[in-house]
């Protein structure tokens, strides 16, 4: 038997549950999220949220900033948009119990990080993502109108196709009908019917095999819209973030916030030099893909397996008060961040593009919409600007439960759709054929499409993971459903979609570099 709701949010970050908690008054809703609601890229962010809060700043700067980041591609509009109404969904946000860090004066303590012309990031010490998730937990857990769905996996989207109709991707009348999910603890596929879907399945640092991102960021929601036919973009502009700690054995990898380098963090090479001057006339500010660059440069020139971050000239009192995760993170490592310099590594980080989205998150489906770090909505272009991600999410999901509110009493539940059909399906019998071809996706992507790319690396690149497609849709055609074989599959599409993108683009713009073509193309 289906289950039917209003409103169906696949995800439980900032995206899909500020997005829940705003359409629960006006009908069912069901939070799906493929572990604990709490696991998300939201709960791992640090530095904080953006959003103008005082004079000198103003609304013209940081859309000016967010522009010179996005370098030609954002949609001003989309800027516009998110910038302006961020201090609103900053209440919206104070209002359901997120507290953030304040002065002596009872102001906002605000930070400043790369790329940013003002102090504007609101922040909750050095842990911000979790005290937002923290928030937005305990208010969708006291609605009455949700109903909250742990440990299940979508597994793709309905549409007409599953009613044996062929789609097309030029199609513009593709609909969805809600989404079949994998019920973890019986090991079922279940059918959830909507009138509308949310996707808020956020980013795709799985993909590669070092990243700041926690495992479940493997695009799955990219995925399942690229599968049903729907606008995919702007997938070559992968954002690493400078500074993870370095520590090969760690999953995901520790993050040492860009904050840092705000409050006075200097990164040096092993022998203790400064570099960063050699490379921008920022310095350490310099956004963080050219800081990402010139550690990848370094790190390759000089054999070296890392490069250090170094506040020990700061106030050591001062340091453990602003970064008391990251100073009790390091100790736990054996690294004292106030008398030892801290070895870091670029990691893959944030996603610019995804699901193609209008003004009230839309995406080209019909009854689907796509907010977070699974969309691209035109904020971002060609590069993000840090902390503009968490209210990116606010904003455009804000946009998109006002929208689907309006047309849900018109919108019919389709009663006709079928079961999940694994007829003459088993369980793999190696897993080994999975996990492997897990570890050569990561490798592919890691070696051949990271921070710098060229010709020769991404079409060997888009060679092997043919190979590793044709594999994985013969097993998948074959198999029990489980995530973990639904894990490679998205994984293998979000690659084949950063890689094709990165293809097609004969330039170097933002956050795609590749030797090949080191110049911009006239805007
Ligand atoms: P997420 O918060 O990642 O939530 C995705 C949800 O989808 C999860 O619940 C997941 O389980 C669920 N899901 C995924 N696939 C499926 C599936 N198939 N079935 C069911 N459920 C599924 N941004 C900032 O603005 N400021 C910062 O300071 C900042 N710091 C960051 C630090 C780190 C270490 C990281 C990793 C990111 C940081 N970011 C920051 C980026 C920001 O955190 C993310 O872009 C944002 O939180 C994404 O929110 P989201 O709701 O789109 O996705
Ligand atoms: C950080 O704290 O450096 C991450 C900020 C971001 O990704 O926006």
């Amino acid at each position: 038997m289906a289950q039917e709701f209003d409103f169906l949010v696949i995800g439980s970050g900032i995206a899909g549950l500020s997005y829940a908690l705003k359409v629960a008054e006006y009908g069912t809703v069901a939070v799906v999220s493929k572990t604990e609601l709490k696991e998300t890229n939201t709960a791992y962010a640090q530095g904080g949220i953006a959003s103008v809060m005082y004079d000198p700043d103003t609304f013209e700067k940081h859309i000016e900033d967010t522009l010179i980041a996005g370098d030609g591609v954002c949609n001003i509009e989309a800027v516009r948009k998110v910038i302006t109404e961020a201090p609103e969904q900053i209440n919206q946000l104070l209002n359901w119990g997120t507290s953030f860090d304040k002065d002596s004066e009872g102001q906002f303590d605000l930070h400043r990080e790369g790329g940013h012309s003002e102090h504007r990031i609101l922040h909750h010490k050095d842990n911000t993502g979790a005290e937002i998730q923290r928030a937005l937990i305990s208010q969708i857990k006291n609605h009455p109108s949700i109903t909250v769905m742990e440990h299940n996996f979508a597994v793709d989207i309905i549409t007409q196709h599953h009613l044996g109709k062929v789609t097309e991707p030029w199609m513009r009348d593709i609909q969805c009908y809600g989404a079949y999910v994998l019920n973890k603890e019986i090991g079922k596929v279940e059918t959830i019917l909507a009138k509308t879907t949310m996707m808020s399945t956020g980013g795709i640092g799985s993909v590669y095999q070092t990243t700041t991102n926690p495992l479940i960021a493997t695009g799955d929601g990219i995925a399942m819209v690229f599968r049903a036919k729907g606008i995919i973009e702007n997938m070559e502009f992968v954002q690493f973030h400078p500074t993870s700690l370095y520590n090969l054995s760690v999953r995901p990898s520790f993050l040492i916030t860009e904050a840092m380098r705000g409050y006075g963090g200097i990164l040096r090479r092993i022998n203790g030099e400064e570099f960063m001057h050699d490379y921008d006339s920022r310095g350490c500010l310099a956004p963080r893909d050219i800081v990402a660059r010139a550690i990848d440069n370094e790190l390759k020139l000089r054999g070296d397996e890392y490069v250090y971050l170094d506040v020990r000239h700061k106030d050591a009192e001062e340091t453990k008060q602003h970064f008391p995760n990251i100073y009790k993170k390091c100790l736990s490592v054996g690294i004292d961040i106030t008398k030892d310099m801290i070895p870091v590594v670029p990691a893959a980080h944030y996603l610019c593009g995804g699901i193609k989205v209008d003004l009230n998150g839309r995406s080209s489906i019909n009854n689907l919409y796509a907010t977070g770090e699974c969309a691209s909505t035109g904020l971002h272009g060609a590069n993000r600007l840090a902390s503009n991600s968490l209210i990116e999410a606010l904003v455009f999901s804000d946009a998109a439960a006002k929208d689907a509110v309006k047309s849900i009493d018109k919108i019919e539940i389709n009663k006709r759709i079928p079961t999940w059909n694994d007829e003459g399906t088993s369980h793999p019998e190696e897993m080994i054929l999975i996990t492997q071809s897990n570890k050569e996706v990561q490798q592919i992507m890691s070696k051949y499409v990271g921070i710098v790319r060229s010709n020769i690396r991404l079409d060997r690149a888009y060679d092997r993971l043919e190979v590793l497609y044709r594999e994985t849709e013969s097993l998948f055609q074959g198999s029990k459903v489980s995530e973990k074989i639904c894990h490679l599959r998205n994984k293998i599409n979000v690659g084949y979609l950063i890689i094709k993108m990165a293809r097609k683009r004969k330039e170097s713009r933002g956050l795609h570099y590749t030797i090949d073509f080191p110049d911009k193309l006239k805007d």
